[in-house]
């Protein structure tokens, strides 16, 4: 793994997916800033200096398309066991928000990379709210300073690049659900309310409603 740093990119996830042929497996674009920070469902991802904002480049041989979700929450456990290493109850939202006391500190967003309709690899965005202060959002976030966190980037990432490689050799599920303290509650998913039953070997989210199950890929989780 070899990190190469920016003071400041429109988008680390950006930059990675458009060099990505000049970058080898496991390579990490970080940067202090950035100007067009991208977060989930084409929203902007707040990127001012204090963060840690990386892409890690993937280029696994014979690279299977699902492959991308469990790479994204395999990604997501490693940040929430780093955190919790360090002494605080952080855990999953699913699929793959960090969260502390109902705030998010931790977004992840992973892109498929494709070159004449062949994938050609998966890079996973993270972006680790640490010191921002009044992070803009209509939505709850925090900070690790908030949370009384003080650890730089370079060891922060180093802890969770050592957890991610651990556990794509493990059975990353039951890690997750071990984390996800809304698996066995009612929930409502994209505003449709029912019963977080279970999370399937390809990390999908199965939900009992009054109609029957529903196999969820994505979605925002309210419980
Ligand atoms: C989310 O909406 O929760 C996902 C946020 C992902 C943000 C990170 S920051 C580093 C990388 N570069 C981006 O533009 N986005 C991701």
């Amino acid at each position: 793994m070899k990190i190469f740093g920016f003071d400041t990119l429109p988008s680390t996830n950006t930059y990675a997916v458009e060099n990505f042929d000049s970058y080898e497996n496991q390579d990490i674009i970080m940067a202090q800033t950035q100007t067009a920070g991208k977060g989930r469902k084409g929203r902007r991802w707040s990127s001012e200096t204090g963060g840690l904002y990386f892409t890690i480049i993937l280029k696994p041989s014979e690279i299977k398309p699902e492959q991308a979700s469990s790479l994204t929450q395999i990604m997501a456990i490693s940040v929430c066991k780093t955190i919790r290493g360090l002494g605080v109850s952080a855990y999953l939202k699913w699929p793959n928000d960090v969260l502390y006391k109902g705030k998010k500190f931790c977004g992840i967003l992973s892109e498929a990379v494709t070159k004449n309709n062949i994938l050609k690899g998966i890079i996973i965005g993270v972006g680790i709210n640490i010191e921002q202060k009044n992070i803009v959002s209509e939505k709850p976030f925090t900070s690790l300073a908030d949370i009384g966190i003080k650890i730089s980037k370079s060891v922060l990432l180093e802890e969770i690049f050592s957890n991610f490689q651990t556990l794509q050799k493990q059975n990353f599920i039951d890690e997750f659900k071990k984390l996800c303290p809304a698996i066995n509650t009612e929930i409502i998913v994209d505003g449709k309310k029912g019963f977080f039953e279970d999370i399937d070997n390809a990390g999908r989210m199965i939900l009992k409603t009054e109609k029957g199950r529903e196999v969820i890929m994505a979605g925002d989780v309210q419980f």
